[in-house]
């Protein structure tokens, strides 16, 4: 099978990296990739957001799956211009997408399909937001409606800050608090059947600590030892496949990668937001503990052929990954430095441990491989348990030169140490 991967983040890295390991992936394509996906697919230049060209080059590639990674290309219609020309694509039609692409989109879903989620008010005026203010208080979450990468949310118990971003936002949604650890759980679906992938924990604020400014994510680890081993089972009843059911009653079916963000509360498991694609970074480390090979799961959800899939297999050990981040990031990233170690790590770490490049390129100049974006690395290792991989993800971190760059230390720490003394000494 000839597959193409969409996008240029260590999500379609890893995507890629999968794929590639894949013995019935013949040939591998990404566009526009980065500097690391390089060494594993042919890379071809697009506009990922442009439908016809991505379609055109399907077609011209022979590819027998398309995956789609971002959202902005899912929302603009780029799997629907695909699918148009016959050829299978992983990834939602653009209206499907609305799940990611609008708030209130989501939250009318999640209403009619009886699906837990905040208490909200969707507001377009100044009087509405400081209704919904006044009516919920603090701490203030306050949600622009539209796609903001991450950063269109702001949570805040300064009322004066929490009605600027409102007022800033043109619509948005304002909603009730939640408490308590935030999961990310991904299911792949044809739009009528669901299938759970293991869940992850990422780490959204750029500091240790969760301090800072929210980010895309700094981190993530899987499995996740302190969670109800029954997690999985009840979000499925309770949150994917009710909102699967919905869209499909609604003539819209969802076909792709459906991410719950979820907060378990103390009232119980509340779904954040929907995503309507792989989570980055929690895409690395629920992919490192995959053992069934990627492409005939991806081609299965966009074929319409889930239900005859056989159950997924998975590694029982853990996953850790630690992204590396230029100089200023989550603010205007410097770009353009050299990127050392990389090398490194292939020689002594891999392939426990290895580096999923997100914003990188190769200077033409030099040959150099350069930071080109915000979140520019993602070291990802694998162990027995969280522990073990932990020490090998920071061990491959330390091997890297990024100048002004920053990384969490703390990814996966507290996870490791409440796993016990079993999991901590291995
Ligand atoms: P989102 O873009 O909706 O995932 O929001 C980004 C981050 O803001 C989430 O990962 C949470 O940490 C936080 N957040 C969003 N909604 C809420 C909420 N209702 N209560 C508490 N924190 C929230
Ligand atoms: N890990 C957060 C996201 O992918 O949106």
């Amino acid at each position: 099978m000839k597959v193409l991967v969409i996008g240029s983040g260590a999500r379609e890295h890893a995507l890629c990296r999968a794929l590639s390991l894949d013995p019935d992936v013949s040939s591998l394509y990404c566009a526009p990739g980065n500097a690391g996906i390089a060494e594993i697919a042919e890379l071809h230049t697009v506009d990922a957001l442009d439908g016809a060209a991505v379609a055109e080059l399907a077609v011209s590639l022979e590819a027998g799956l398309v995956v789609v990674g971002p959202e902005a290309p899912l929302v603009a219609g780029v799997a629907d211009a695909v699918r148009a020309r016959g050829i299978p694509v992983f990834g939602p039609s653009a209206q499907a997408a609305q799940l990611e692409g609008s708030k209130a989109f989501a939250k009318d879903v999640m209403a009619a399909a009886g699906v837990p989620t905040a208490r909200a008010y969707v507001c377009t005026d100044e009087a509405g937001i400081d209704a919904a203010l006044d009516a919920f208080g603090p701490p203030y979450v306050v949600k622009d409606d539209g796609l903001a990468a991450g950063k269109g949310v702001v949570v805040t118990s300064d009322l004066q800050a929490a009605r600027e971003h409102a007022l800033a936002c043109g619509r948005v949604v304002i909603e009730e608090y939640l408490d308590g650890p935030e999961v990310s759980l991904f299911a792949v679906t044809d739009g009528e059947t669901v299938v759970p992938l293991q869940p992850a924990q990422d780490f959204k604020r750029a500091h240790d600590g969760d301090e800072g400014p929210n980010t895309g994510g700094m981190g993530a680890y899987s499995p996740l030892p302190w969670a109800d081993p029954k997690l999985v089972d009840e979000v499925l009843a309770t949150v994917l496949q009710p909102t699967v059911d919905e869209l499909r009653r609604r003539g819209t079916p969802f076909s792709g990668l459906l991410y719950a963000g979820l907060a378990i509360t103390s009232r119980g498991v509340r779904v954040i937001e929907f995503n309507a694609r792989f989570g980055d970074p929690e895409t690395q480390v629920v992919l490192a503990r995959l053992k069934t090979p990627l492409a005939g799961v991806l081609l299965a959800a966009a074929t319409g052929r889930l239900d005859s899939l056989p159950p997924l297999r998975w590694s029982d050990g853990a996953a850790v990954t630690v992204v590396i981040a230029s100089h200023n990031y989550p603010g205007t990233p410097r770009t353009g430095d050299p990127i050392t170690g990389l090398d490194q790590v292939a020689e002594q770490d891999a392939p426990k441990a290895y580096v999923l490049h997100a914003g990188t390129k190769r200077d033409a100049a030099s040959g150099d491989v350069v930071s080109a974006g915000g979140r520019v690395l993602s070291v990802t290792a694998t162990g027995s348990d969280l522990a073990k991989a932990r020490e090998r993800a920071y061990r491959a971190v330390a091997r890297i030169g990024l100048d002004g760059s920053h990384h969490r230390s703390d990814i996966a720490a507290k996870a490791a140490r409440e796993a016990g003394p079993e999991a901590t000494s291995a």
